[in-house]
């Protein structure tokens, strides 16, 4: 695995050196994600083999990582997933761990994509954040704030907007756009340069809630390619 290595001259990402420090720091001053940056020792590869799925998004529970029939490097990685998620549930998180082979897509497509695919942000309606940790396969992607636009605010996009809507521009509308997750997707500007959320490190980052102090870290997952490694993601 490489090292990883913020994106050059973006300060909302401040690198911390433990899961103590990740829950402890909090968000602001213009930081809306953390990231604990490791190196993980471990077979991740063998762990997905080992599950035997080719398709859809697997969810593993603890019994069944414990079960899988694997080498000493693939048991120091489930070591690892097992611990990461102690970990979490010990701070009074409810992590999940998926292997992915494939998301769904938005079945019609409007104005607005809004799967997984396009960069957004969380929300929530009391303080919240998200963890994330890419394991194997391709690692989830950020967008810089200074470097995208929502989508709902982009002249094209928002005249089909209201074509669907089918009203005036008014509050109406924006609880439509609400409603809809509209307004939390993200188009990238023409020279944006997103980033690698890299394999191995662990991210809290900020999510769109009501008095949040930052503004909310803008995030996808990555777009993959046919015979590409499924992907070991842990969210919460
Ligand atoms: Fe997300």
């Amino acid at each position: 695995m490489t090292p990883f290595t913020l994106p050059p001259g973006y300060a909302r990402i401040k690198v911390v050196k433990s899961f103590h420090e990740l829950v402890a720091t909090p968000f602001g001053g213009g930081v809306n994600a953390l990231c604990w940056p490791r190196t993980l020792a471990g077979d991740f590869g063998e762990v997905v083999a080992q599950l035997g799925v080719s398709e859809g998004i697997v969810t593993l529970d603890d019994a069944r990582l414990l079960t899988l029939p694997v080498s000493a490097a693939g048991r120091a990685a489930i070591d690892i997933l097992l611990e990461d998620q102690r970990l979490l549930r010990d701070h009074d998180r409810d992590p999940v761990l998926n292997c992915i082979h494939g998301y769904p897509r938005d079945e019609e497509p409007g104005p607005v994509p809004t799967d997984v695919f396009s960069f957004h942000t969380d929300s929530a309606p009391v303080e919240a954040d998200t963890w994330l940790c890419t394991y194997h396969g391709p690692a989830s992607e950020g967008l810089r704030n200074d470097e995208a636009q929502r989508r709902v605010d982009l002249r094209e996009t928002r005249a089909g907007l209201l074509k669907c809507f089918g009203g005036e521009d008014d509050a109406d509308f924006r609880e439509y756009l609400s409603e809809n997750c509209y307004d939390l997707h993200y188009a990238p500007v023409p020279q944006a340069r997103p980033f690698s959320f890299g394999l191995g490190n662990l991210w809290r980052i900020a999510v769109d809630w009501p008095g949040s102090p930052v503004p909310a870290c803008i995030h996808r997952a990555p777009e993959t390619a046919p015979g590409q490694p499924p992907r070991l993601l842990l969210i919460s």
